[in-house]
């Protein structure tokens, strides 16, 4: 595939905020067909009318946690454009709360959300990137990488999904799609107010880290040209969350002894 998407048809979940509205936007900018996946369809529709091409624009409204949502993803695209160069799965949830406290159904739902869309999204597309050489992005997080205090269900959600990424670009090596796992730091969208209470409702409450945060547009460049480069990984932060994933991996303890001052919520 060469290094530009102008034409390419690509999928992009999460669609209605955020790092993947921001995604959808430059892909959009940038040329690519653009299907824009999420639940809230006057968001992915205000997202359209924003685009210079409308009919570039292919509007899914529907839930990733729904393996019947996903499949009729990619067979929408499918049927309007006749294949399909890129999926980047963008759509997560958050949690804020401690594993004791927190309703066990929320970590079934970070797991339906987060984890298992993302086999669902890529049982549904493989074949036909197969056929075009793709790219097969997910969105997971430095909490994909390390783990802190308050998240137990999100950081597990998202390991699960490094783990996968890991093992299926070894499988997709010899069809030559590229497979890239996005590890954002903070980054200042909605993601927090979103995020689960322990409960199961919506925690609604915005974080000052996140606020600190990268803006999405950045994270949708960097997204944007990791694909070009067609790099295994992308890590996309500040420097305080790049220092930290180093310390994951050298000095765990003392990363530890750091998460512990610094407020998790
Ligand atoms: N912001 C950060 O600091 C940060 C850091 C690391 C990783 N991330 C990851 O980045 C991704 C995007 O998050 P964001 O920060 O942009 O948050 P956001 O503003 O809350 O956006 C989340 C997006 O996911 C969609 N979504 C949620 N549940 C869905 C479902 N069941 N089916 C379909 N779509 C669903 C939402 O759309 P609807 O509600 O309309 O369905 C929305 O478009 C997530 O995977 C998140 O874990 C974020």
């Amino acid at each position: 595939m060469p290094d530009d998407f102008k034409d390419k048809v690509v999928l992009v979940t999460g669609a209605s905020s955020g790092i993947g509205r921001a995604t959808a936007k430059l892909f959009a900018v940038r040329g690519a067909k653009v299907a824009i996946m999420a639940r809230t369809a006057a968001k992915l529709e205000s997202l359209r009318s924003e685009c210079l091409i409308p009919d570039n624009v292919l509007i899914i409204v529907g839930d990733v946690s729904i393996e019947a949502d996903c499949q009729r993803a990619i067979q929408n695209i499918l049927s309007k454009w006749a294949g399909i160069d890129a999926v980047i799965h963008n759509a997560g949830v958050s949690m804020r709360g401690a594993a004791q406290e927190t309703d066990v159904q929320v970590f079934r739902s970070l797991m339906e959300v987060n984890y298992y869309s993302l086999v669902y999204l890529y049982k549904a597309s493989v074949a036909a990137l197969k056929e075009r050489r793709g790219h097969f992005v997910s969105v997971s997080s430095m909490m994909g990488k390390y783990s802190t205090q308050l998240r137990a269900g999100y950081t597990a959600s998202k390991h699960a999904m490094v783990g996968f990424m890991d093992s299926v670009r070894l499988e997709l090596l010899a069809d030559g799609v590229h497979v890239m796992t996005v590890i954002p730091g903070f980054v200042n969208t909605d993601v927090a107010q979103n995020a689960f209470a322990p409960s199961g409702s919506k925690h609604g409450v915005q974080d000052q880290a996140i606020l600190g945060g990268l803006p999405p547009e950045r994270v949708a460049i960097d997204i944007y040209n990791g694909m070009k480069a067609r790099k295994r990984e992308t890590v996309s932060s500040h420097f305080k969350e790049r220092f930290a994933l180093f310390l994951s991996k050298w000095n765990p303890s003392l990363l530890d002894k750091l998460l512990l001052k610094v407020k998790a919520t």
